[in-house]
């Protein structure tokens, strides 16, 4: 069975549009695709802290040349960046605020673009280690920023795309749940229309 790993990252509880609108696609991916082995890492339950000095020290050190200590440092980044190796698919729900991700978020990624785990350094530069992954960016928004005067404002989607890019997920896929300060119900009727749009095809 394929591995889908989802990340939620809105504090809204019962409240929060992305964890809404990512349940609705998890309902349409499970009857298109079928059942999924699903890790589910919850930043808002279980944060991940802000990258240590010691953290920074020791991830770019070769892990061949690693002290116990270091491995222990670098421990919750090798876990997290396990499971998104393990997963055929990655589902990121989440808010935009400020222009961009929550530092929950950031604080993730901070963990698992994680040098010798999902990039290579070497002499050439960095170059992506992952391949043959979907990513799903399920993200909401006051504004609209998917068209419009505010594309240029959204620092959240291009974000992702690149530094996913990086680590070599190339096939992402967006529902933006937009426009919800202004038109909360039909930036959920849209939502729900782009969830049959970025199912196909399968993957
Ligand atoms: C701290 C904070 C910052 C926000 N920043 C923005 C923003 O920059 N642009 C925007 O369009 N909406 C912004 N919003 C609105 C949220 O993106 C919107 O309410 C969204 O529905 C939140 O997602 P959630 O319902 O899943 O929690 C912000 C909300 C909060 C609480």
């Amino acid at each position: 069975m394929k591995t889908m790993l989802l990340i939620q990252c809105s504090p809204a509880g019962t409240h929060s549009l992305s964890r809404q609108i990512t349940t609705d696609f998890l309902h349409a991916h499970k009857s298109r695709h079928g059942d999924r082995n699903l890790i589910i890492r919850d930043l808002v339950q279980n944060p991940p802290p802000h990258l240590s000095g010691e953290f920074v020290g020791a991830m770019f050190v070769p892990p061949n040349q690693r002290s116990p200590q270091m491995e222990q440092t670098l421990s919750l980044g090798a876990e997290l960046a396990e499971e998104v190796k393990k997963a055929d698919e990655i589902v990121i729900s989440a808010p935009m605020y400020n222009r961009t991700v929550p530092s929950s978020l950031k604080a993730w990624i901070d963990h698992v673009v994680l040098p010798y785990e999902t990039f290579s350094v070497g002499a050439t530069g960095p170059a992506p280690l992952l391949k043959g992954k979907t990513l799903y960016l399920i993200c909401a928004t006051g504004g609209v920023y998917s068209t419009g005067p505010k594309v240029s404002e959204d620092f959240l989607t291009p974000y992702i795309k690149f530094i996913m890019g990086f680590m070599g997920i190339k096939d992402v896929r967006v529902v933006f749940i937009e426009g919800v300060a202004f038109d909360r119900e039909q930036g959920l009727i849209r939502a729900k229309e782009q969830i049959k749009t970025i199912l196909e095809p399968a993957v």
